[in-house]
């Protein structure tokens, strides 16, 4: 008989309670779904797989609500979908409705304000249908400044410094109601060729006190060890990693095409992409899954 399925708020409680963190991971196809699938089911670890809106938009997002929903109801296999960093209500909306389990409305360019009334227009939106339908969804938002882009750049870009403030993160969570909150605590999106900062665990655990809510750190690729390790104990319970799969499935599939010139079949020349893509998912997950 299946045991039931966490929901993911109750995954997080309990990577929360075991001092460990939840890997979320962005694919664009199928190749990026099975390597993440296989290296988490190796683990027996739960997992997110993320959309951003391009990434969505080329996998299908119907088509990915899918995937994730195979695996969890035939595996009995706790994988989520998380709508990353979209940036409207209606993408936010078109996302819940097609039954993602998680969204992340990112709107941190705007104004305290303005930030804080997109958001809770999508908070009310998903607590709606929470009412409705019973299915739990949570809404993530950020405030300060994360960077943009999950590629490579040559040097740390300007704004990396500023970080969220303990005051607007407490003002921001209670304003917006929401179930995650993703601070500016030193990381940002991409590789950077130069080395990426140091996270302010300090900062991660004094946020994480005053919003009382579990927190989301973006930008993991390139993060040394120990910064993952700090922050989790500071109080991060899901990590996004996305820069190191891409760059993985890139110069896999480059490598199997120069290697294998009259390989025509896709599958043939696509398995040491998927292979790639597990490798990197699979070191992460057991970094951000080891018990202190
Ligand atoms: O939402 C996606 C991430 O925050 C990924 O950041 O490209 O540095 O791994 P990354
Ligand atoms: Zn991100």
């Amino acid at each position: 008989m299946k045991t039931k399925m966490n929901t993911l708020r109750e995954c997080i409680k309990e990577a929360e309670r075991k001092g460990v963190a939840i890997g979320h991971f962005n694919i664009s196809n199928l190749e990026g779904f099975h390597g993440v699938c296989n290296a988490a089911k190796k683990l027996n670890v739960p997992v997110i797989i993320g959309l951003s809106e391009g990434e969505e938009e080329f996998i299908g997002r119907e088509e990915a609500v899918a995937l994730v929903y195979t695996i969890r109801e035939r595996d009995n296999f706790p994988i989520f979908l998380n709508a990353d960093h979209h940036k409207s209500f209606e993408s936010v909306k078109a996302c819940i409705d097609a039954g993602f389990d998680s969204v992340i409305i990112d709107r941190a360019k705007l104004s305290f304000d303005e930030n804080i009334k997109i958001t809770k227009e999508c908070v009310d939106y998903a607590r709606m249908i929470t009412k409705e339908t019973g299915k739990d969804i949570l809404v993530e938002a950020e405030l300060g400044y994360i960077g943009e882009g999950s590629n490579i750049k040559d040097v740390i870009p300007e704004g990396a410094g500023i970080l969220t403030t303990l005051k607007d993160a407490k003002n921001f969570v209670e304003m917006a109601g929401v179930d995650l909150f993703a601070p500016s605590v030193g990381s940002i999106h991409g590789l950077i060729k130069s080395g990426k900062p140091h996270i302010n665990a300090g900062l991660v655990a004094e946020i994480r006190k005053v919003t009382g809510i579990p927190l989301v750190l973006h930008g993991g690729s390139g993060l040394r060890d120990v910064d993952f390790t700090n922050a989790i104990k500071a109080g991060i319970s899901i990590i996004h990693i996305s820069t190191e799969i891409r760059l993985a499935y890139d110069e896999a599939l480059k490598k199997s095409l120069l290697d294998n010139p009259q390989e025509t079949t896709p599958y043939k020349i696509l398995e040491p992409a998927v292979e790639a893509i597990e490798k990197v998912v699979y070191d992460r997950l057991k970094l951000f899954n080891l018990l202190f």
